[in-house]
Order: C-alpha cells, then sequence, then structure tokens
C-alpha cells in the first residue's frame, strides 16, 4: 500500500462540482479499496445544504470561511484541501490558503476548474478568471516559502459540458431550441464531463509524488459550438435547433450591460464572449500535457460525444435544471 493524502477535506460538497467529488471520493471505497479516506467537509455557517450520511464522512465543520479560527480547527490534521468553493467566494481562498500552510496541511487543491488560467490572451478580460489567477498566484507564494511544505494544483478541464449546455449557457437554449452561434462558431474549446473531472481531482489524493506546484490539464471532448449543434441534431427529436448569428462582440457587450444592471449572469457572458472568439486564445489540448491517460480518464470521439450530448438531452426532457 502505498502512501497517499489520507486525510481529505472537501470544500463546497454541495456545490455544481463538490456533489461530484464527493461521490468520487465515496466510490473510493471500492476503486481504492486498500487505500481507505478519511473525509470530512466544510460548509458555511449561513448553508442550508444537506450531507448524505456516510461511515467515510468524519467530520463537517460548519463554519465562518473568513475567520481564522474557525479554518485552523476544521484543516488541522488533514492531509489535502479539495475546494470546489463557489466563483463567487474564489478570494475567500487566500486566507484558506494561509491557514492551510500554517498548520500542516500537505497539499492545496485551488479552486481553478475551468480554463487554462495560465493562457493570458483568454483569460485577463474575464473576471472570474481573474480571480482564479490572483489565487493561484497566492498559491504560488504561500507554497514557494521554504519553510512551507505546503504544495498546491489545480484542475483545468475547460466547461462542465453538461451544466453549462443545460444552463442554457454557450449559446443553446433548450426552452425553444434555438442556438446563438458567435463569430464562426467553429473555434474549438476543451470541455468536460463533470463526473470526469470529479474522477480526476479525487485521483490526485492517491497520487501524492505528482502533480506538485502546478496545474493539470484534462479534458474530456474538445469541440466547437458547430460540433455541439451537429449532434443535438443528430439525436434531438424536438430538434433541428434554430441558428440565430451573433459576434461575440456582441455578446461582451450584452454582458457588459447585464452587470451594470446588477445581473451576474453577465459574467457568463463575458466567459463565451472571450472563448468563442475567433483568433483568441486556443484549446489547451494543442498546447498542454493531458493527464486524462495516466489519470484513467477517457479522452472521448465524436461517437462517444454524440452519446453525451444524448444523455444531456435526456436529462433535459427528464426535467434536470429546468
Ligand atoms: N468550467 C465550468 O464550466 C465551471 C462552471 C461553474 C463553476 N466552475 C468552477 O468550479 C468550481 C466550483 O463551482 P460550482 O459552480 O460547483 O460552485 P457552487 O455550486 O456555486 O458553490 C459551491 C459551494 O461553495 C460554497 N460557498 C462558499 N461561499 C459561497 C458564496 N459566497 N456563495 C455561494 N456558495 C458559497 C457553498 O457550499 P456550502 O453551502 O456548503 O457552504 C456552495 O455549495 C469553482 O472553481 C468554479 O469557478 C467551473
Amino acid at each position: 500500500m502505498g502512501e497517499y493524502f489520507k486525510n481529505v477535506l472537501l470544500i463546497g460538497a454541495t456545490g455544481d462540482l463538490g456533489q461530484h467529488i464527493l461521490t468520487a471520493l465515496l466510490k473510493t471505497t471500492t476503486t481504492h479499496p486498500s487505500q481507505p479516506l478519511t473525509i470530512s467537509l466544510l460548509t458555511r455557517s449561513t448553508s442550508t445544504a444537506k450531507f448524505p450520511s456516510h461511515p467515510s464522512i468524519g467530520n463537517i465543520y460548519k463554519g465562518d470561511i473568513k475567520d481564522q479560527g474557525f479554518l485552523t480547527t476544521a484543516f488541522s490534521g488533514k492531509d489535502i484541501i479539495i475546494s470546489a468553493i463557489s466563483p463567487y467566494a474564489l478570494l475567500d481562498q487566500k486566507l484558506m490558503l494561509s491557514v492551510a500552510a500554517k498548520v500542516g496541511v500537505k497539499r492545496f487543491l485551488v479552486g481553478e476548474f475551468g480554463m487554462d488560467t495560465r493562457d493570458e490572451e483568454l483569460t485577463d478580460s474575464v473576471t472570474v478568471f481573474r480571480q482564479n489567477r490572483e489565487v493561484l498566484e497566492y498559491a504560488v507564494e504561500v507554497c514557494g516559502d521554504t519553510k512551507v511544505g505546503m504544495e498546491y494544483t489545480g484542475v483545468i478541464c475547460g466547461a462542465f459540458l453538461e451544466m453549462t449546455l443545460l444552463d442554457g449557457e454557450m449559446g443553446f437554449g433548450f426552452e425553444r431550441r434555438t442556438v446563438e452561434i458567435y463569430d464562426s462558431g467553429k473555434k474549438k474549446i476543451e470541455v468536460s464531463r463533470m463526473e470526469d473531472v470529479a474522477r480526476a481531482t479525487v485521483e490526485i489524493c492517491f497520487q501524492p509524488g505528482r502533480y506538485a506546484d502546478q496545474l493539470v490539464y484534462t479534458s474530456s471532448f474538445t469541440v466547437s459550438q458547430r460540433d455541439i449543434l451537429e449532434a443535438l441534431d443528430k439525436v434531438d427529436e424536438k430538434g433541428p435547433w434554430k441558428v440565430v448569428e451573433r459576434t461575440t462582440e456582441w455578446l461582451k457587450e450584452r454582458g457588459r450591460k447585464r452587470v451594470e444592471e446588477g445581473d451576474m449572469m453577465g459574467l457568463v457572458d463575458e466567459i463565451w464572449a472571450v472563448a468563442f472568439s475567433d483568433g483568441v486564445g486556443e484549446a489547451f489540448s494543442r498546447k498542454r500535457r493531458l493527464v486524462n491517460e495516466e489519470l484513467g480518464i477517457g479522452r472521448g470521439g465524436d461517437e462517444d460525444f454524440v452519446e453525451v450530448i444524448r444523455g444531456i438531452v435526456g436529462e433535459w426532457e427528464a426535467g434536470r435544471r429546468k
């Protein structure tokens, strides 16, 4: 039995991604039977989140995530902290990183889970990614202190495929079976199934000698808006989808106006305006090493993609996230 990060603390366990990570952590009783994990969860005092009861779940720490004393108690004795914290609270991770380093946490998995933060062309103009970068730079600083034994890792996975489609993002609206195609619609981006992202994240607990002080890249598929549309038109009985041609400039402007009016979905427009902009940045699988194979995470081809899209259409029809 090799060394591994045994004592795990998950932040955001009932969130959109966090629930997949918790499921993957609980499944390790079968995937890694000789390496049992002790799983603790951290939740805000104001949270109404309900957690499953399971013998592998140890403590549930409920408190103020801005309170150093609370974080000190929650983080003490943990080998790895997995932060699946809300995109609205990314900067709270700075205090978390400081406290984790102080109490001797070995690895901090920062809440990245999106586009390649190190691709400045792609992420400089996006508020959320600028915050990711600020946290990442802070993690580099904290973990770079030679007196600190902590390491950081960030998982970069592109867009959460099911969630973004079902939530009407990336231009696709199931309600009216209409897609806004931005610019050419042929710009390739990385997308990942949330289950794959969760599995990649959890595998890091069992690989303490790897991925220290770096971003790791995983992607289920590399696709364009037109690839998604083609797959939808193959499997969606309620299609064909209506196409509305737009520019990413138009989308950026809509985002700006929404934010000005206090609608935070404008921040999401900001992301897609950059992601689908022809000639700005490129799909990270073209320039970064993917860890899919070494972590046992599948990388799908065209046929697999159509099947995943079929599943998403099924989820929509079953009423998920309407
Ligand atoms: N690639 C993509 O397409 C994509 C899409 C969305 C998010 N992300 C990334 O994935 C990670 C997790 O995001 P998510 O969407 O899964 O998060 P989420 O569901 O919005 O929130 C996760 C949890 O964070 C906790 N939390 C702490 N402070 C909060 C606050 N101020 N407001 C709301 N919740 C707060 C809550 O847990 P408690 O109630 O237990 O405290 C919440 O359930 C982030 O790094 C985010 O940037 C990526």
